[in-house]
């Protein structure tokens, strides 16, 4: 096989399992690239770290992705995206994709006009869904939510249990006094909880962004001549910082993990 920068694998990055819900839509608009995807099961949850914090994960995860020779990097999490991208987007020779600024752009070209964000504790303290719209938009209502229980639910699994069903209804109906016209989910693990959140309000209220961020990507890889449409060994490798075991368990109904999960140190 020659070696092309076409065939060079894509890297994604979360604090865990969420973002395996863009992992899984950019696969079925690019079938034949090589991705590599690591969760900071270690770090997570990423919505309560520092900028300083975030910003020390994020220069180990794309050193290492500079190790492995990736073309481009996705920046599968909210948090990171509202809050370091800025800093780090041109540290690097691959290009990073970051969901929020790449998904607040498509928001603020509809006709909404009242948008509800749920979103981390760091996310919607950053402000970043509100000033990314308003740079296109700034007839839009956007009322930001954070769900600090949120993230802590889809890593240990515990979604259907009492206790987590009642914190998750809670959290929508003080969302629900806005009287938003859609939610956008604005962190990756939050797809993960659809199951629950339509169990009180129509799924049509929800957006999950990732099916939009996956459409931005692969344009851009296209116009960059970047995409990889000739590969017969599409391949998938899977790292976390802590408790493979623990992430393939809770990936589980988001995204069939069919290799290894191996664990990596960065110190
Ligand atoms: N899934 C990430 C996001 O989109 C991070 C969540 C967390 O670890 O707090 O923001």
């Amino acid at each position: 096989m020659s070696i092309s920068r076409n065939n060079m694998p894509i890297g994604f990055f979360d604090s865990g399992v969420g973002g395996l819900t863009v992992l899984k839509e950019v696969k079925k608009l690019m079938p034949n690239e090589n991705f590599i995807y690591f969760g900071d099961t270690l770090h997570v949850p990423y919505g309560e770290k520092t900028k300083e914090q975030l910003l020390d994960y994020s220069k180990d995860i794309l050193n290492f992705f500079h190790e492995k020779k990736c073309k481009a990097v996705v920046m599968a999490c909210n948090t990171t995206s509202s809050t370091i991208y800025e800093d780090i987007k041109d540290k690097y020779y691959f290009k990073i994709y970051p969901i929020v600024q790449t998904v607040a752009k498509v928001l603020a070209k509809t006709s909404l006009q009242r948008l509800g964000i749920f979103a981390t504790p760091a996310t919607i303290n950053s402000g970043a869904y509100q000033n990314e719209i308003a740079k296109y938009n700034s007839n839009m209502k956007v009322y930001g939510q954070h769900c600090p229980d949120w993230v802590k639910i889809v890593e240990n699994n515990t979604s259907q249990n009492a206790e987590s069903i009642e914190i998750i209804k809670n959290d929508l109906n003080i969302m629900l006094r806005n009287n938003p016209q859609k939610i956008v989910l604005g962190c990756t693990h939050y797809p993960f909880l659809l199951p629950v959140l339509t169990k009180f309000a129509p799924k049509e209220l929800f957006i999950d962004p990732a099916a939009n961020f996956a459409h931005a990507i692969n344009t851009d890889l296209t116009m960059s001549a970047l995409i990889n449409d000739n590969n017969s060994e599409h391949t998938e490798e899977f790292y976390v910082s802590s408790d493979p075991e623990k992430f393939k368990n809770s990936a589980k109904m988001f995204y069939e993990i069919n290799s290894e999960v191996k664990e990596i140190c960065f110190n």
